[in-house]
C-alpha cells in the first residue's frame, strides 16, 4: 500500500545525487502512484533560489535522468505541486526555527499529519551540524512507543565515517538523538533488484541451498568492474579510494547476502542479524597478510584527473582474497575485486563448484577440459542468473562442451528493472529498514577494512600497481588467483 502521509525534508536538493537519483526516483514513484497520498518535499537550500527556479532546475534534471522518457507532463505537474523550498544555513539555530515554522505550515497545507523524513544528501562533513541543528530545535526526536507522536526518520548517505573510529563517532552521535529503527543508512546496492533477489533465489528454491557450502563450492568470486573513471568526482575520490568507496559497503553487503545463514524470518532484524554474523566471521587481515592477499592498482592517467593529487597513491582498483570462518564456509576462498576504468561494466557474483570427483570420459584430453559448474548472479548489466554445465556435443563420439542455462530479467518479466533508489525511498517512507545498513554491520565492515587501508596507507601493504585504462586491471590481480590454480571470470570488453 501507499506509505503514511509525510513531508520529506531534503538537504542537498540541488546537488548531483538529488539530480541523478533522488528526483528521478520520486518522479517514478509519482508516476506509479506510489507516493503517499498526502506528501510534500521541502528542499532546504543554502543558496538563494526561489521556488520557480528550483522547480525548473528539478525538471531539467528529470529530462536527463528520469527512467521513463519523454517526461510525462501529468506526473511532472503532480510532483511539482508537491515541491517546496526554503533557504537557510546549516549552522544557524534561527534557520531551524524557521524550518520548523515552515514545516508546520506545509504540513497543514498538504495534510501530512506531522510525519517527517529528513534526507541528508549532503557531504559527510555536514552531518554534525545538521544533526545538532535538527535535534537542538526539536525537529528530530527519539521515538518512544509509549508516547504517540508523529514519526521522525533520518536518511543518510555514505560515507558512514572514514575508518572504524570515525564510523563509531558518527553512530554515537546518531544514537544520541534517534533510535536505530529511525535511521536509514543508504547502501544503494541493497536496493538493486538483483541484489534483493539473492535471498529469494537462495531461500525460495529448494535445490540450491543444499549445495551452498564448503562441501560443493570451490570458491566464490565477486566482481564490480566499472568502465568509467572518477568522472568529475576526483577530489572526493582521491580522499576515498576504492576500498572505502565500494568494498566497505556495497561489496561486503553483497558478500553477506551470499554467505549468510537462512534467517528465522524475512523481518528486517532477522535478516540484518544473519548478515552481521557474516561480517563478524570475516577473517581479519593483519600485517604481512595484506601484502599477500590484497592487490591494489591505479589506472594510468588517474593523477591527471581534476581534483586528484599529482603524486596520489589512492587505489582505483583492488582485488583481494578472504575467508569466512564458519562451518559453512571453512576453506572456501572469497575473491573480491572492484575497479574503475576497466574494460567493461559488470557487477556479478560467481559461485564456482568443485570438479567432478572422477572423470569417466578419458578419451583424448576430455578430462582436462571438463569445466566445473559456475552459477553466476548477474547484478548488472543484463540482470539475470546463469548456470554453466557440460554437455555432450551431438555426434558419434563423446565430445563435451560447456553450455549455459540462462535466466534473463528482461526476457522473463518483460518490464524494466526498477532503480534502486525507487525501492529505497519507498522503504524509508514505509519505515522498513531491511534494505539499509545497520550500525553494528557498518562498524564490523569498518573493523575489517580499516587494517587493510592502514597498511596500504603506511606503505606496508605492498605495491600500488599501475594498469591501463580499458584493461582488466593489474597483472598482479591475475597472479593472486593463478597462485591458487584459479582464474577470474574474464572481463572481455
Ligand atoms: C557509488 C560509488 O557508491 O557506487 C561510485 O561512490 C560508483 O564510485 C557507484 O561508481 C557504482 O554504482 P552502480 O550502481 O553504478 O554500480
Amino acid at each position: 500500500g501507499r506509505p503514511d502521509p509525510c513531508i520529506m525534508v531534503l538537504f542537498g536538493a540541488t546537488g548531483d545525487l538529488a539530480q541523478r537519483k533522488l528526483f528521478p526516483a520520486l518522479f517514478e514513484l509519482a508516476r506509479q502512484r506510489l507516493l503517499p497520498q498526502h506528501f510534500a518535499v521541502v528542499a532546504f537550500s543554502r543558496s538563494e533560489h526561489n521556488l520557480e527556479q528550483f522547480r525548473a532546475q528539478v525538471k531539467e534534471g528529470l529530462k536527463k535522468f528520469a527512467r521513463t522518457q519523454p517526461l510525462d507532463e501529468a506526473t511532472w505537474e503532480l510532483l511539482s505541486s508537491k515541491l517546496d523550498m526554503m533557504t537557510g544555513a546549516y549552522d544557524d539555530p534561527a534557520s531551524y526555527q524557521r524550518l520548523r515554522e515552515h514545516l508546520e505550515r506545509i504540513g497543514e497545507r498538504f495534510g501530512t499529519q506531522g510525519n517527517q523524513l529528513y534526507y541528508l544528501a549532503t557531504p559527510a562533513s555536514t552531518f554534525p551540524s545538521l544533526l545538532e541543528g535538527l535535534s537542538g530545535s526539536g525537529l528530530l526526536y527519539r521515538e518512544n512507543p509509549e508516547v504517540k507522536r508523529p514519526w521522525r526518520r533520518l536518511v543518510i548517505e555514505k560515507p558512514f565515517g572514514r575508518d572504524l573510529t570515525t564510523a563509531k563517532e558518527l553512530n554515537r552521535s546518531l544514537a544520541a538523538v534517534l533510535d536505530e529503527k529511525q535511521i536509514f543508512r543508504i547502501d544503494h546496492y541493497l536496493g538493486k533488484e538483483t541484489v534483493q533477489n539473492i535471498l529469494v533465489f537462495r531461500f525460495a528454491n529448494a535445490i540450491f541451498e543444499p549445495l551452498w557450502n564448503r562441501q560443493h563450492i570451490d570458491h566464490v568470486e565477486i566482481t564490480a568492474a566499472e568502465k568509467i573513471g572518477v568522472e568529475g568526482r576526483g577530489r572526493f575520490y582521491d580522499e576515498t579510494g576504492v576500498i572505502r568507496d565500494m568494498v566497505q559497503n556495497h561489496l561486503l553487503q553483497v558478500l553477506a547476502l551470499c554467505a549468510m545463514e537462512p534467517p528465522v524470518s524475512f523481518a528486517a532484524e532477522d535478516i540484518r542479524d544473519e548478515k552481521n554474523k557474516v561480517f563478524r566471521a570475516l577473517r581479519p587481515m593483519v600485517g604481512s597478510e595484506v601484502e599477500k592477499y590484497v592487490v591494489q592498482g591505479q589506472y594510468r592517467g588517474y593523477r591527471e584527473e581534476q581534483g586528484v593529487g599529482k603524486d596520489s597513491r589512492t587505489p582505483t582498483y583492488v582485488a583481494l582474497k578472504t575467508y569466512i570462518d564458519t562451518w559453512r564456509w571453512q576453506g572456501v576462498p572469497f575473491y573480491v575485486r572492484a575497479g574503475k576504468s576497466l574494460s567493461k561494466r559488470v557487477t556479478e557474483v560467481s559461485i564456482h563448484y568443485k570438479s567432478v570427483p572422477h572423470c569417466l570420459f578419458n578419451t583424448s584430453d576430455t578430462c582436462q577440459r571438463l569445466q566445473p559448474n559456475v552459477l553466476t548472479l548477474r547484478i548488472q548489466p543484463r540482470e539475470g542468473i546463469a548456470l554453466s554445465f557440460e554437455s555432450k556435443v551431438p555426434g558419434e563420439d563423446i565430445n563435451i562442451a560447456g553450455v549455459t542455462m540462462d535466466f534473463d530479467y528482461a526476457n522473463s518479466f518483460h518490464k524494466p528493472v526498477p532503480e534502486a533508489y525507487e525501492r529505497l525511498m519507498l522503504d524509508c517512507m514505509r519505515g522498513n529498514t531491511t534494505l539499509f545498513a545497520r550500525q553494528d554491520s557498518v562498524e564490523q565492515a569498518w573493523a575489517w577494512v580499516t587494517p587493510i587501508i592502514d597498511s596500504l596507507d603506511s606503505g606496508k601493504g605492498g605495491a600500488l600497481h599501475t594498469y591501463e585504462p580499458g584493461s582488466a586491471g593489474p597483472d598482479a590481480a591475475a597472479a593472486l588467483l593463478s597462485r591458487d590454480g584459479r582464474r577470474w571470470m574474464e572481463l572481455k570488453g
